[in-house]
């Protein structure tokens, strides 16, 4: 089993919304029961949350779910545990390495390395926005989705 965590800032935007693209990906290409994906927040702010609303409506418009998710924080933990800890951003990223050790700190990328129909190296934090931050973040997690995919078929 390959495991997959995301990692924003709440857990309440971006990182629950990558878990729900990525996953609906993996349904599709038949690859749900050799992938595991999770979502966590380098934050407590929302712990125990559902995604924000907006996040939920702008999956929706896409035929994905994401209202059962709830939030949680990443701990060191996870970067034993998963096998990929993808940062939405560089302070993500920087948060996730503080908490990583030697062995475990490759393990943290950026999602956006993972594509290059943007020029963009972060996953923009839409919570202070308006309502259409919401889809051009799923646009980019979609785009970075099937590059990560891409990456991991040659590890199955
Ligand atoms: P996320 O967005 O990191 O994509 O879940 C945010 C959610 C909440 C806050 C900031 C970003 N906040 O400051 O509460």
């Amino acid at each position: 089993m390959h495991k997959v965590l995301f990692v924003c800032l709440g857990n309440i935007c971006r990182s629950p919304t990558a878990e729900g693209v990525f996953r609906n990906l993996l349904v599709d290409q038949q690859l749900a029961d050799r992938v595991e994906v999770d979502s966590a927040g380098t934050h407590a702010y929302h712990v125990g949350q559902p995604p924000d609303p907006r996040a939920q409506a702008a999956a929706a418009r896409r035929g994905i779910d994401i209202s059962a998710l709830r939030g949680r924080q990443a701990e060191a933990t996870d970067l034993h545990e998963f096998d990929y800890v993808v940062a939405m951003d560089r302070q993500n990223q920087e948060a996730l390495l503080a908490i990583s050790t030697a062995e475990t700190r490759n393990k943290v990328r950026l999602f956006m390395e993972f594509t290059d129909r943007y020029p963009d190296t972060e996953v923009p934090d839409p919570y202070y926005g308006g309502g259409s931050g919401f889809d051009q973040v799923i646009d980019m997690i979609e785009a970075a989705s099937l590059g990560l995919l891409q990456e991991l078929k040659t590890h199955l």
